[in-house]
Order: C-alpha cells, then structure tokens, then sequence
C-alpha cells in the first residue's frame, strides 16, 4: 500500500501561492470556506473541543492540539504553540504550527503541512464569511486593534468582499503599527492607512478586527467606549479561557456569533456571556443566511476562537494544489517492515543483537 507522505514546508506553501496568486487563493477559500459550512453536518464531520498544555516557564505559552474527523475519509489534527513573546525575543511568530492530515482506512499519515501562514490566511478567510453575513455590504472603512501577523491576511481577506477605503490601525507597539503599510504593500490595495486611536476606530469604522495578544486576565481592550450603531467586530484575540478583548456591554448590546458555541463559551468572548445572549453560530448563520438579514444595520460581533474545520479546509486546498503544481516532498515517514507482524524485519540474518 502506498505510505508516501506528502510534505509541504514554508516554502512549498509559498511557492503554492506564487504560483497560484494571493487573491485567487485567499478567494478560493473563502468560498471553501463558505461551502463546507454550508454543508458542515456533525454527524457527519465530529469536531471535539480543542485540548492542550498551557504554562508560563520558560515564557509564558500554550500547545493545544484542534482534531477534526471527517468520517470514513481523513482526522486532520493541527498542533498550535501561542508564544506572544516570540516577535520581541526570538525573532519568530507568535503562532507556530503544523497540520497533519491522517488516512482513516490505514491510520496513514497522508500529509504533514505548515501551519503558520495556513492559520493567518484561514482565520482571515473565517472573517470574511462571518462579516459577509453580519456586515454592512457597503461597508468601506476598517479598523484593526492589534496590528501583528493575523491583521494583514485579515485585510487581505476583507477586501476580496469589501471595497476598502480606508484602514484605521491602532496597536500599543508603535512600532508594528508605523510598519503595517509596508507589509501589506504586495496585496497592491488602493487604500488609506491611518494610525488612530480605539475611540476613533469604534466611531466611525463599519468593521473592526480586534487581534492582540491581551494577556489573559487583562481584559477587555477597552471600557466606555461608544461604537456606532451598525459596527461588524471580528473578535480574534479572543481564544482562551480568561483572554477577552470585548467588554461585556458591547457583547450585551451586539448579535453575537461565536465560530464553534462550544468552545466559544470556554475560550472566547461567549466566557462573559449567558447562553440566552449568544446569536447564532457561523453554520446557523450562513445555512439560513435569510433569517439573519437584519444583522447588517445592527452591532454585531464574529467571536472567532479557531475552529478545526477551518484547518481541514485550507490544508485540503492546500493539498490540491501541492498536487495540481507537483510541489512538495513525498517521503516515506512510516517504519512498514516487509512482513507486518515483525517491525525487526528489517534487520538481515548476518547482523548480530
Ligand atoms: N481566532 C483564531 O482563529 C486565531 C487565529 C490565530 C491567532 N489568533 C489570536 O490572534 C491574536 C493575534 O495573533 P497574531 O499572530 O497577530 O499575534 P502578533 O503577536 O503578531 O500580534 C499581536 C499584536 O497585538 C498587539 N497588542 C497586544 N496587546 C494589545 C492591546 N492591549 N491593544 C492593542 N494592541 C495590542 C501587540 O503589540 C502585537 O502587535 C492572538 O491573541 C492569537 O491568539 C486567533
């Protein structure tokens, strides 16, 4: 049987991207995205809650591990390390990961993929869906609060289904603030970029994406402070148990979406809420879109913790296409010994023990 795994390291994935384009990509994801959980059955595709080990020596951190069964096909588990000290310290992301894709007639590990852009362009992805749905379509000015890795594929992803005009940016190093043109200067947008402050970003932007590395326990981001009526928040920091940008006031007063309710009322902003304040969940939104309508002209807030699915989704394209442009390396990982009730097999008769 074939035991080849197919692996794409960082640079494979870039060279997926070069060669298939930023914007086809983060466009033929979104609609995967949207697609699979149009169709998302749980009886179907199990996703339990994610688990992992959190600790603060030698800096504070976490390895949590996000599984996804698609029965009688493939479980995709990703490995995620949030180190928010990386940047400053180690010259790394704050998010490192890898995903792996497991063959579930064999157990076989099909393939071993990086994680870190496939993280930032699904989170961006999940976003677009979510503000598809909840916000304003003309909406054209967006402010980011956090303006680290995720901030730049949440713009990239925004203005493939927004006309863009202006990005207002607020972050506590000004540091990454002063360098956000620079780093989305390839995605080639014909927009505004300003540094502003919170109170200025919840007056006047129609969407918000709030993406820090709060500590937790410090929550929220900001207190007192008065949005507009018709504001669309994507809540991406959020993703923790006692980590939470929002304040409870604004939760109170938006339709609040979380991606996975489950997991979402442990780790995201849905903490702070009762179960009787929590809107629909992404599924429910874009399955019965209809209903929801009404969403777009009120305060409404996408409680994006990171669902499995949305790991599966992306490293399946990303899959596709490593076999569409033969990019990648197929290696033998696995020990399979010629005879399968003796792993020492391989060992000839003339090596002595
Ligand atoms: N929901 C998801 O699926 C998902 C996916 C990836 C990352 N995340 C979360 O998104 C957040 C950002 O991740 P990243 O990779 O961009 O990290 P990053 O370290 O690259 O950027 C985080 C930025 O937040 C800023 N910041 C910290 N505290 C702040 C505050 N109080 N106000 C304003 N800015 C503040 C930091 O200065 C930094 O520039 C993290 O909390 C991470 O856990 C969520």
């Amino acid at each position: 049987m074939e035991n080849k795994t197919l692996i794409l390291s960082g640079n494979d994935v870039n060279k997926i991207l070069e060669t298939y384009g930023l914007n086809k990509l983060m466009d033929t994801l979104i609609e995967r995205t949207t697609n699979s959980i149009k169709s998302y059955n749980p009886e179907k595709t199990e996703i339990p809650i994610r688990s992992g080990f959190n600790y603060e020596i030698n800096d504070p951190g976490l390895v949590e591990w996000m599984p996804v069964h698609k029965k009688g096909d493939e479980v995709v588990i990703k490995v995620v390390g949030y180190h928010p000290r990386n940047p400053v310290k180690y010259d790394l992301p704050t998010i490192l990961s890898t995903i792996s894709s497991y063959d579930t007639t064999t157990g076989h590990l099909k393939g071993l993929v990086d994680g870190v852009l496939l993280t930032a362009l699904r989170t961006g992805a999940a976003s677009a869906v979510a503000s598809k749905f909840l916000a304003k379509e003309d909406s054209s000015v967006l402010g980011l609060i956090g303006c680290g890795a995720q901030s730049v594929t949440q713009l990239h992803a925004l203005s493939r289904l927004f006309d863009i005009k202006k990005v207002m940016l607020f972050d506590v190093d000004k540091t990454t603030m002063a360098s956000f043109s620079n780093r989305i200067a390839m995605l080639d947008l014909n927009i505004e970029i300003v540094s502003s402050s919170m109170k200025d970003i919840l007056n006047i932007c129609d969407i918000v994406c709030t993406e820090t590395s709060i500590d937790v326990g410090t929550g929220p981001l900001f207190k007192n402070l008065k949005t507009n009526d018709h504001i669309h928040i994507n809540a991406i920091g959020s993703d923790f148990p006692g980590k939470v940008e929002l304040p409870l006031d604004l939760l109170k007063q938006s339709l609040v979406c979380p991606d996975f309710l489950e997991q979402a009322k442990i780790e995201g902003e849905c903490q702070q809420l009762k179960d009787s304040e929590i809107g629909p969940d992404l599924s429910e939104l874009v399955k019965h879109s209809e209903t929801y309508t009404s969403a777009k002209n009120q305060r409404t807030v996408f409680d994006s913790t990171g669902w499995a699915l949305e790991d599966q989704i992306v490293m399946d394209l990303f899959l596709d296409l490593a076999t569409e442009f033969g990019i990648g390396q197929e290696i033998a990982i696995e020990n399979i010994s010629e005879d399968a009730k003796n792993p020492y097999n391989f060992i000839l008769n003339t090596v002595s023990v």
